[in-house]
């Protein structure tokens, strides 16, 4: 299927804290259609680990949303509880520091290899994009947003990491400064249609993330609030096959050799 490579980087974002099967709805209508669920604080809140299973049971791989920052004896064992659950994928922040990264890398090795199940990837947040410079510089951090990005996100490498979360404006720079096979998950995507003759805003396209570097794009509203769904999701399916293939033909430098 031409777009099979597409389908597997699309994470659905499932924001709501509604009623589980209305979550469990959203599941079964576009579990053909996207790779990845992202259960976020609000559901997971809500529902606890069993929302986990049942998401899975539905047929749903699922990216773990839950952004752990502790000491790292508490973040290493809450991620052997998230390898536990089946989750694909889940995330710390980086700013708990190295030693916490890797900590928690290690944990998720030895309990997946326990559990003889496959080690789920493991990524970290760097800087929030609800923070500015001004917010960084009240809080003691003499860098630029960008800038302590793109440093915490070597940390992450250096620890054993797999990859970051990272806005789109975000991901080319990362790339260059992280080179190939450290994974981008990058939110913040509207489809081609909404930004079609509005080039004053800074939203990204999937393909243009995908292009840029992106491995994975997070999507939510722009899924959940179509009239049709399963027709949003298969269009920015389409746009990240397209973003992989001017990646693979090298028509943005050829940086990034997909995982
Ligand atoms: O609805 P929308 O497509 O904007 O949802 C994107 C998802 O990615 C949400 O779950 C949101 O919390 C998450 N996210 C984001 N921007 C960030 C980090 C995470 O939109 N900088």
């Amino acid at each position: 299927m031409a777009s099979e490579s597409g389908r597997e980087r699309l994470i659905f974002a499932l924001d709501m804290a509604d009623d589980v099967e209305d979550i469990l709805g959203w599941v079964r209508l576009l579990s053909d259609h996207v790779g990845m669920f992202k259960i976020g604080k609000e559901a997971f809140t809500c529902h606890g680990p069993s929302l986990v299973a049942k998401v899975r049971d539905a047929g749903g791989r699922i990216f773990l949303d839950l952004k752990y920052h502790d000491i790292p004896a508490t973040v290493a064992r809450a991620s052997e509880a998230a390898v536990g659950l089946g989750v694909s994928m889940f995330n710390v922040h980086a700013l708990g520091g190295v030693r916490m990264m890797k900590d928690t890398a290690d944990a998720v090795t030895k309990r997946a290899e326990a559990l003889a199940v496959a080690r789920p990837v493991v990524l970290a947040v760097t800087v929030l994009t609800s923070l500015d410079g001004g917010d960084l510089a009240d809080m003691g951090f003499d860098r630029s947003p960008g800038d302590l990005a793109v440093r915490l996100a070597g940390l992450a490498k250096k620890a054993g990491l797999d990859g970051v979360v990272a806005s789109a404006h975000e991901v080319a720079p990362l790339r260059q400064s992280l080179g190939d096979g450290f994974i981008i998950v990058t939110p913040g995507i509207r489809s081609a249609a909404s930004v079609h003759g509005d080039d004053q805003k800074r939203v990204q396209t999937a393909k243009d993330a995908v292009r840029s570097g992106a491995d994975y794009v997070v999507v939510g509203r722009p899924i959940r609030t179509a009239g049709n769904p399963v027709e949003a999701a298969r269009a920015i399916t389409e746009e990240i096959t397209e973003g992989l293939r001017l990646r693979r033909a090298g028509n943005d430098g050829g940086r990034k050799a997909l995982p």
